[in-house]
């Protein structure tokens, strides 16, 4: 395993400019931080300021709600002024929340649809031009393996989560063609302030510190998904082929 206390030379990442967003916590804080021990300059981005500040030299904090789409366009802007061509844009804003069926109220879906899919929408918006004016540059975003099927509790964060893996298999054709690579992140379960309150078992937990280390990995490697946990991974996956009396039963028995 990659000792992510040494940094690792320049050369190694294909990137000189990334911007991320979500960055105050979680995976996406630690992304910049790793990156930035690497060399890279990172544009972080989040709604808490505070919490963008004093992240090191090479980390610059654009505060921003991704709701907003002028502000996301605003921020793009900036960075290009301020740091030069962002190589490679990952987006890991994110909301969740459970969907308790004793009380089922449309709000908690409509702000995770807003944050988590329209919030990365928003961003590729303003990225699009910029990037495929270069025909250079790579758009990534955090999904989950949370969309591959539903889950019990996961029916507002689920869909958003299918819809930003099917959003990456239904752009990344065209933007090929026109020079901008597409890469969707797929984490397992990952130790965070977005995992902290959950009340049930989350097998395969991970350090955000190996998330990030699997995220920059899988994304400097070119890859167009990037899943972790493997073995968690490995199931989900297969569990997505199965029939749905066989995958009902089996959540009904893991899971309820
Ligand atoms: N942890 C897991 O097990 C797991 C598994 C699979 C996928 N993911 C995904 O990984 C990504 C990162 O999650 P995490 O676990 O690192 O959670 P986290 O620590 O809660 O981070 C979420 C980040 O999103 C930012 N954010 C939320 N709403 C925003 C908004 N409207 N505008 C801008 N930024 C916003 C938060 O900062 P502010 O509050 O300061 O804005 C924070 O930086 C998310 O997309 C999440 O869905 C997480």
């Amino acid at each position: 395993m990659e000792n992510t206390s040494h940094a690792s030379p320049l050369r190694d990442l294909p990137w000189k400019i990334v911007w991320i967003t979500g960055a105050s916590t979680g995976i996406g804080r630690e992304v910049a931080l790793q990156l930035a021990a690497r060399g890279v300059k990172v544009a972080v981005s989040a709604r808490s300021v505070d919490k963008l500040e004093g992240m090191g030299g090479l980390v610059k904090a654009y505060p921003l709600d991704v709701t907003d789409v002028k502000a996301v366009r605003d921020t793009i802007a900036k960075i290009e002024i301020e740091l030069g061509p962002i190589d490679m844009a990952l987006m890991a804003a994110g909301a969740y929340a459970p969907i308790d069926i004793t009380a089922f109220e449309p709000e908690p879906f409509a702000h995770m649809m807003q944050v988590n899919f329209l919030g990365v929408v928003n961003c590729i918006s303003g990225l699009l031009p910029i990037m495929g004016k270069r025909r250079a540059g790579r758009i990534a975003w955090i999904a989950s393996v949370a969309g591959y099927r539903g889950l019990p509790k996961a029916a507002g964060y689920g869909p958003t989560k299918a819809a930003l893996i099917n959003l990456a298999e239904s752009l990344k054709p065209e933007l090929d063609s026109i020079g901008i690579k597409i890469s969707v992140v797929n984490p397992g379960f990952v130790e965070t302030p977005m995992t902290k309150g959950n009340d049930f078992p989350m097998p395969f937990l991970m350090k955000p510190e190996d998330a990030a280390r699997r995220t920059i990995e899988g994304l400097a490697r070119g890859k167009f998904e990037v899943a972790y946990p493997t073995r968690f991974v490995t199931i989900l996956k297969i569990a997505r082929v199965l029939p749905y009396s066989l995958y009902f039963w089996l959540i009904k028995r893991a899971v309820l």
